[in-house]
């Protein structure tokens, strides 16, 4: 029934408030099939916020919420579990287990989910790994990882169940600029590979000049601005400022 919709994510004014502090205060956002779409935001504006709407870890005080046809803001915890399968989290601070092994770290949803012998989980995690660039590491533990290695860990673990959908919170926050590049050019290879549909929160903007897809700019509780980065870089006022503070130019 949902599997053929073409949007695969929709929020409708959206509001959430912590406390009687409103966060998002109306948020709209309509993410199509295959694409990959960069949210934008200053630190604290709501992102993650949003992200969180996006598989039920937060419920919205008022509005819709629906991935994959699915209405995420009123399932129960148990009907969550499916869509989790197909909806893959990727956390700002990677959230490795750090009493497992790399290897076991990536297995770790397949075990969970999916009925695979021995053999089958270890071929898995060789070519997730493999595919991130991690090849043979299946043995170190996340203590022994550089920043830019557990991301790439964390991006592999998220693939494993075959996501339709990725959310990436910050995947670039606290790597230096080329693992940033690195990391970013894998995430275009994931998009462009595999069709998932990636919705990528950051503060970044050398992730959405390099991912080039539409941009969704969070301020003040509302996407401000939705378009291009260059069409960003040509408006006048904040949206535009934030933009151009990034570096990004606008055409003239
Ligand atoms: N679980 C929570 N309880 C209370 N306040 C929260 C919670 N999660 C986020 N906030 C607040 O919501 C605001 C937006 O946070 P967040 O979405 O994490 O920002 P960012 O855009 O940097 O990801 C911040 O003021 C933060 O303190
Ligand atoms: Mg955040």
């Amino acid at each position: 029934m949902s599997e053929r919709v073409a949007t695969v994510v929709s929020v409708r004014g959206v509001h959430k408030a912590f406390d009687g502090k409103p966060v998002l205060r109306g948020v709209d956002l309509e993410v199509r099939r295959g694409e990959t779409m960069v949210v934008l935001g200053g630190s604290g504006s709501g992102k993650s916020v949003l992200l969180k709407h996006l598989n039920g870890l937060l419920r919205p005080d008022r509005g819709e919420v629906a991935v994959l046809g699915c209405d995420v803001a009123r399932l129960g915890e148990d009907a969550l579990v499916p869509l989790r399968r197909r909806v893959s989290y990727v956390f700002q601070n990677s959230a490795l287990f750090d009493s497992l092994s790399v290897g076991e770290n990536v297995a770790f949803a397949l075990r969970e989910h999916e009925r695979l012998d021995e053999a089958a989980i270890e071929a898995r995690v060789g070519a997730l790994l493999e595919s991130v660039g991690l090849a043979g590491t299946e043995r170190l533990f996340p203590a022994a990882l550089s920043g830019g290695m557990r991301k790439r860990v964390a991006l592999a673990r998220g693939l494993a169940l075959d996501p339709e959908v990725v959310l990436y919170d910050e995947p670039t926050a606290g790597l230096d600029p080329l693992t940033g590049a690195a990391i970013t050019t894998l995430i275009k290879g994931i998009a462009d590979g595999r069709g998932a549909t990636s919705l990528v929160v950051t503060h970044d903007l050398a992730v959405a000049r390099e991912l080039d897809g539409r941009v969704a700019l969070l301020r003040d509780g509302v996407f401000a601005f939705l378009g291009t980065l260059a069409e960003a870089a040509e408006q006048d006022g904040p949206v535009g400022e934030f933009v151009r503070a990034g570096g990004v130019h606008a055409r003239n």
